[in-house]
């Protein structure tokens, strides 16, 4: 009786405070569903700090392309995370950053924070920036690139954080699409002991672009740091010079607070729309209610400010709930593969948030690397990006976290702005199924969808992930095309938001991703389009047709794979693979560089001409060194318009 009853209590207490009265998740869950618009306008009440109050919750319809929360409120999302918080935790840490070489770490507190965003607003307005419009960021994760998140937040402007591994071909590509006139880098930045210069690929990708008036640039390395062009500006220079008041722009809730880019699985990369008070309401929440997230608790999240993972639980999520937020620049293996677990010990981190292909990197060494650190601050790790498979989940749990550290294993996405699917509330009391996200989210309503676009009933069931309302964390659009929004997400099955994932509903109604249904892969927890390599390979002059697939890898997860046909009269030479990886890596990114590339005369198509990604994909994955081997795995081939062809493919790939 005992023991139940102070499960309860920790299960009452993890749960959201607002609704304790009602019971536990199952209670609360239905209620957040049942009365959705309650729901959220009391969180949105007791969680943020509002300018003008709002009167209506939601007006929303997937059908129609809107979403709409908090309409006619208004807030400032710097506010909410650093103001409010100065009057009880000026003093405290806002941001630990730890930076690659071990013990050389910055504390800033939320008043030099505070102090140091109103500074970098400042700057921002002196060069001409206002509210609405875009400015890049190409920064690693550090404080100034935070404080450059926030400057623009404070001010109304739209930030697009480009990833700094994005080449300069990706990065000019952003900057064109979203019309940014400013762009903020560092110098540079280290990774596991080497300098990685961004200056110069920021230079490269403006280069003759007229749109860009100023390259804010901030300093990592001083001696490195080179001021080469006319537009250039010292950012230490014009944020010491420049005057610490500034007043926040109220903005209207359904403003954007900022664009991120991402990979689907046709096109460009597409600028997701995020808003401001619905997206830091869902940040909040969900790094509350997930992570058990309380004021002053040091939070480790390792994800880079590039990625949505940054900007919602290092950036938005632990600021709005007066927690530290640990900025980690170096890399899990630097100086060994103890690094993470040093860091929780020598911060105290209460929570700690990664990607499984980190895990796999780190649980192949000895666990002397763990148990030489104390980890007992922690009370939650997470992991995020792609599915988790039981030997990381069991490792985290027993290892890194001595059999007590309840593991979130949290299934969400750039779209829709925080954690989606994962076990709630995370703590002792709940039950866990390893490598399964589990359970919604409050206000969140999985529903799986056939072929035919019906709902799946039931239970034991797979289907396409779906999810049936809108809730305040959602993107509102794609930059410059709604359309396009509305035709990825919303209209291909009527009235849900569509994930692009399949899942699978168990025999007690939980969640398990099984992976995306589309062309997307994931690479080291890294979202890309394999139509995007694809279009990058044929940019090349001799080669005329590409397919690229992603094929399982043990650490990475997944890796793009290649089949590329030559131009008529092109000889096939050794340099051809080695271009193309060299051009892979310059347009898109290192990380999108295909594992090999095989050339072939011919891809396995359909006869209406749509190549069987499947049978490359078995092809590409498979060790058989013989084709009767494998034949028998491939299906029927025969309807193939040239069925030959893959006999060949095996072929080329087993001589690769
Ligand atoms: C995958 C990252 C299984 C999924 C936050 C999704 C996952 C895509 C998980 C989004 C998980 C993310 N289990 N799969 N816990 N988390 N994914 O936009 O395929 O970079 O659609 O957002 O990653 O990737 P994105």
């Amino acid at each position: 009786m005992r023991g139940r009853l102070q499960q309860l209590l920790r299960r009452t207490k993890r749960n959201l405070a607002e609704f304790k009265e009602l019971g536990g998740y199952s209670e609360i869950y239905k209620y957040s569903i049942e009365k959705n618009d309650e729901f959220w306008e009391k969180l949105a009440r007791s969680r943020l700090l509002w300018e003008k109050d709002f009167t209506e919750v939601s007006d929303s319809s997937f059908k129609d392309g809107r979403i709409s929360w908090f309409a006619d409120g208004q807030l400032n999302v710097f506010d909410n995370c650093v103001t409010r918080h100065l009057a009880d935790r000026g003093d405290q840490a806002a941001l630990i950053y730890e930076k690659d070489e071990p013990g050389n770490e910055e504390i800033v507190t939320y008043a030099q924070l505070h102090s140091l965003v109103n500074r970098f607003a400042n700057v921002l307005k002196s060069k001409g920036v206002k509210k609405g419009d875009r400015v890049a960021i190409y920064y690693p994760v550090s404080p100034l690139g935070v404080a450059a998140m926030l400057a623009c937040a404070k001010i109304g402007a739209i930030h697009s954080v480009v990833f700094a591994g994005f080449s300069a071909d990706a990065l000019r590509q952003r900057i064109i699409d979203a019309d940014c006139r400013v762009v903020i880098c560092a110098d540079g930045t280290y990774r596991g002991g080497r300098y990685i210069n961004l200056k110069s690929v920021v230079d490269e990708a403006i280069e003759n672009l007229d749109l860009v008036e100023t390259v804010l640039v901030g300093t990592r390395n001083a001696e490195a740091k080179k001021l080469t062009t006319e537009k250039d500006v010292d950012l230490d220079l014009a944020l010491a010079a420049a005057p610490e008041n500034c007043l926040s722009e109220p903005m209207n809730a359904e403003d954007p607070l900022f664009l991120l880019y991402t990979s689907g699985s046709t096109g460009k990369p597409k600028g997701l729309v995020h808003s401001q008070a619905g997206y830091l309401l869902y940040a909040a929440v969900t790094t509350s209610a997930v992570f058990d997230c309380e004021p002053g608790d040091r939070f480790g999240c390792v994800a880079d400010i590039g990625w949505i993972t940054g900007h919602t639980y290092t950036v938005y999520g632990p600021l709005a709930n007066g927690a530290t937020s640990l900025l980690f620049e170096s890399i899990p293996s630097y100086p060994d593969p103890g690094r993470y677990w040093a860091t929780v010990d020598k911060h105290k981190l209460t929570q700690f948030y990664g990607a499984p292909t980190a895990y796999r990197s780190l649980l192949r060494h000895g666990d002397e690397f763990i148990e030489k650190y104390d980890r007992s601050s922690l009370k939650r790790i997470g992991s995020v990006g792609e599915p988790i498979n039981t030997e990381a989940w069991e490792w985290l749990h027993h290892k890194v976290g001595s059999s007590k550290v309840p593991i979130a294993d949290t299934w969400w996405q750039t779209e829709t702005g925080g954690n989606m699917i994962t076990p709630v509330p995370c703590d002792a009391g709940a039950s866990f199924k390893p490598g399964s996200a589990q359970r919604p989210f409050y206000g969140i309503e999985p529903v799986l969808k056939n072929a035919d676009g019906n709902t799946v009933q039931g239970n034991s069931v797979d289907g396409a992930l779906c999810i049936a309302k809108p809730w305040p964390g959602i993107a509102r659009t794609i930059h410059g095309d709604h359309e396009r929004f509305r035709n990825v997400y919303l209209n291909v099955f009527d009235d849900v938001y569509t994930t692009g994932d399949g899942a699978h509903r168990d025999q007690d109604g939980e969640y398990t991703i099984t992976g995306r249904m589309d062309d997307v892969i994931n690479v080291s927890g890294h979202r890309l389009g394999t139509a995007e390599i694809e279009d990058c390979l044929t940019q090349l002059d001799f080669i005329s047709e590409a397919a690229v697939i992603g094929i399982p890898e043990a650490t990475k997860g997944e890796v793009p794979y290649a089949f590329v046909i030559l131009k008529e009269g092109v000889e096939e030479n050794s340099e051809h693979k080695l271009l193309a990886n060299k051009h892979v890596a310059k347009v898109i990114a290192k990380f999108a560089v295909p594992k090999d590339t095989i050339i072939v005369s011919g891809l396995p198509k359909t006869r209406s001409g749509k190549i069987m990604r499947r049978i490359l994909r078995k092809l590409a994955s498979s060790e058989a060194k013989d084709f009767a081997q494998i034949a028998p795995e491939l299906g029927d081939i025969s309807t193939l318009a040239e069925p030959e062809v893959v006999e060949e493919i095996f072929l080329k790939k087993c001589q690769s």
